[in-house]
Parts: C-alpha cells; structure tokens; sequence
C-alpha cells in the first residue's frame, strides 16, 4: 500500500466532511453491549479527524434486517454509546439518506458527529446500487473504510461510495492489514498456523492457502478427526466429515509437496458425552474405544506442539483445538494459548489471531490480550485467509472515480 497517498495522514481535513464507515455490528443481549472492541476500535480514526478539523459521518450496519427498517436494528442507542466513548455529542439520523441525512449533513461544524441509521434498512446498500450509493456521498467530501470486518461486502458502502467520493484507509484497517501482513505476507520463520474447528469442509480453501505459506500447521478441533480418519484410524463416536476424507488425504500430500509439515493429534481426551466433568480418557489416536469420542488433543500432543510454537517466531490462529465450551475440554486449546501468550510477552513470537469462535476460546483461556494482535472480522478474516481480495480493499486501491 502506498501509504501517503491512501491515508488520511497527509490530508488537509479543516472544514471537510468525511464518510466513515465502520462497523457497529457488536453482540448485544438486553440492550447491552457484550464486547465493545469494535466501538473501540473506530475511536483513532474518529479522533484523528476531528484533530485536523473536519466533521464526522459514520455509517455502519447492524444485523442482517434484510433492507427492511426493524426497531430491534436500530443504531439509535450507539450515538449515546459513542458520545461516551468520545466524550462529546454525536448527533442522529433516522435514516442515512434522504432529507434528514442531508440537511443534519450540511449542518455539520468544524469537529462535530453525526452517525447514519442502520444502512441494512435499505435493500440498495447489499445490492450496490448506483443511486444509494451517491446519496450516502451526498454532502460529503471523503470516504474512509475503517472496517476490515466489512471489506469482504461488495456493498454500497463499502465499494459502492468510493466511485463518488475520494477513498482513504482508516486508521483501524490500516492497522489490521499491517498485522495480517505480517503473518502470511512477511512472516519472519519458522511460520505456524493453529487451524481448529469442527469441518474441514469450511476450511478446504484456507487450509490450501496456508499450505504455500506455512512451515507447520497445527490441525485440532472435530476437523483433526476427519485427518485422522483419512489417515486410517478408527475414531469410535467422534465426529468426523466420511464425505471429505479423499480431500483431507489430498490436503496432506499438497502439504508434503510443498514443505509444510501437518502436526495432527497423536492423542485425544475421549468421552462418553460431550458433558462437564464427564469421566474422560487420554487414549492413542489409533486405541479410541467404540462407545466413546474425541473432544480435545491429548497430554503427548499438547507437548508436542508447545515444543514447536517454541521453535516459531510467527504464528497465526484460527478455530479452537477442542470442545472448549465445556470443561474439561478447554484444556488443549488453553495450554496451546498460554504458550503464544508467554512467548507473545517474551518478544520472541509475533502471533495473530481472528475468524469465528476463535476470539471466545482466547477469551476462555484469558489470554487474548497477550497477543500481538487479535482481529474482530469473522468473514472478512477467513476470507482473507483463503488468499482473498477483497471487494472493500481492492475498492480502495484501484479507485476509479465517476465524478
Ligand atoms: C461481521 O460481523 O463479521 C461483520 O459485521 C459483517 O457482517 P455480515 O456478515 O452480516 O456482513
């Protein structure tokens, strides 16, 4: 990325209003938000142009309201939220086009906020269409995407508004792209990934693209079984995908071909039931009883992993290694995080992680923090990881303006 010309660093902002689009699409039960780290997250970008005297359109959807206007989607409740955040006002649109949007747009002064109704509300902004997206522009100067998480989206506001305005990185997504650069770009090695879950099948395409870029990759989660079972062993009442074992056999030999060494279990926990404090068993991949199943990575395996992401100096992290919502069988996948957290706080590994159920188990070990960065992206993570361009980025970069 050519950072001058891509960022807003090098702008003058004094008087011009900027479309920012974020994403405030964060867990909420009750009314509460249950992880703030997206709100978070777009508070430099916010702070950074207000600093340089310009004002502030946020835009941002919320849930997946399927172009239809729903109370229980509004991004009412968020102005309040981010008015807190940033200690100051941060006015409201109830819909983020038309006249309201317009006139609350032309009214902005030097330093003030204002943040758009849920886009989803309009079926135009996931369909991309020409008209939404200029109106979105209207009485705006530049747009900034500072939501990776979003950069996956072929949608008005992610792509769409950047034929009519000016486009630039955010702060955050410069940040997030710097960081997954570093691991599966300029990785400095020995590079290992962690690939858990529980299909191979939703991993094919990653796992393919981890290949021409790792030197190890560590398999675990339900998905190992499928690799285990491909490789011959009888796997009692474990899940396992019958119907991708000729895949998983040809993923492993891609990894023989291309240098990249596949660390699967050696050993399992086994259960009768995935239940808490259900009596388990360490047993040999090769000696699982019939009535019983394997729910995480066994005590020779956790060694043996540890003593390889000692060897590495990056690593990335998608999907847990077990059952780890229930106990006992959150111990591999914790064991496994505590090490990239010591090595993480000794400098001796860069380690990033992102993608689904990922941030909940890092969470669980109380180690996410320790990491040298963890992404909030789901799908634009995973995407990223298949090898990927995405719509938002490529927008970006290859700006062409109809203006
Ligand atoms: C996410 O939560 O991954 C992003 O906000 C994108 O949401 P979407 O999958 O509904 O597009």
């Amino acid at each position: 990325m050519n950072k001058d010309q891509k960022n807003i660093d090098n702008q003058i902002l004094t008087g011009k209003t900027l479309l920012l689009r974020v994403d405030l699409n964060v867990p909420v039960i009750d009314g509460k938000v249950q992880d703030d780290t997206r709100i978070k997250s777009v508070i430099p970008s916010i702070k950074h142009i207000i600093k340089k005297g310009g004002n502030v359109v946020l835009c941002s959807h919320f849930g997946r309201p399927k172009g239809e206007m729903d109370t229980k989607y509004t991004l009412k409740p968020m102005s309040e939220i981010l008015s807190k955040a940033l200690g100051g006002y941060v006015d409201f649109s109830s819909n983020c086009i038309g006249e309201e949007a317009i006139e609350k747009k032309k009214a902005l002064k030097e330093g003030d906020i204002l943040l758009l109704e849920n886009l989803r509300f309009h079926k135009s902004e996931e369909k991309n269409e020409k008209e939404f997206s200029k109106q979105l522009a209207a009485s705006c100067d530049l747009f900034v995407n500072d939501a990776f998480s979003c950069s996956h989206r072929d949608h008005a506001s992610i792509t769409g508004v950047t034929k009519f305005l000016p486009s630039f990185f955010g702060m955050h997504l410069q940040k997030e792209i710097e960081a997954l650069d570093k691991v599966l770009e300029k990785p400095k090695r020995p590079v290992v990934a962690v690939v858990g879950g529980s299909k191979v099948s939703t991993k094919i395409d990653i796992i393919s693209n981890l290949i021409e870029k790792m030197d190890f990759i560590i398999i675990g989660g339900a998905m190992a079984n499928t690799f285990l079972a491909a490789e011959g062993n009888k796997l009692g009442k474990s899940l396992y995908e019958k119907d991708v074992l000729q895949i998983a056999h040809k993923i492993l030999n891609k990894g023989k071909i291309n240098n990249c060494k596949f660390i699967l279990p050696e050993d399992v926990v086994v259960s009768k039931k995935l239940e808490i404090s259900g009596k388990t068993y360490n047993v040999d991949v090769n000696k699982i009883p019939e009535e019983m199943m394997a729910l995480d990575i066994g005590v020779k395996s956790i060694k043996k992993i540890k003593k390889i992401v000692d060897e590495c100096k990056t690593l990335l992290w998608n999907g847990p290694l077990g059952a780890f919502e229930i106990k006992p069988f959150d111990k591999g996948t914790n064991e496994i995080a505590k090490i990239v957290s010591m090595n993480t706080k000794h400098k001796k590994l860069v380690s990033v992680a992102g993608g689904g159920d990922t941030i909940s188990a890092l969470n669980n070990a109380e180690v996410t923090n320790d990491f040298t960065y963890v992404s909030t992206a789901g799908g634009a993570f995973l995407e990223w990881l298949e090898g990927k361009e995405l719509p938002g980025i490529s927008a970006l970069h290859n700006q062409r303006l109809k203006i």
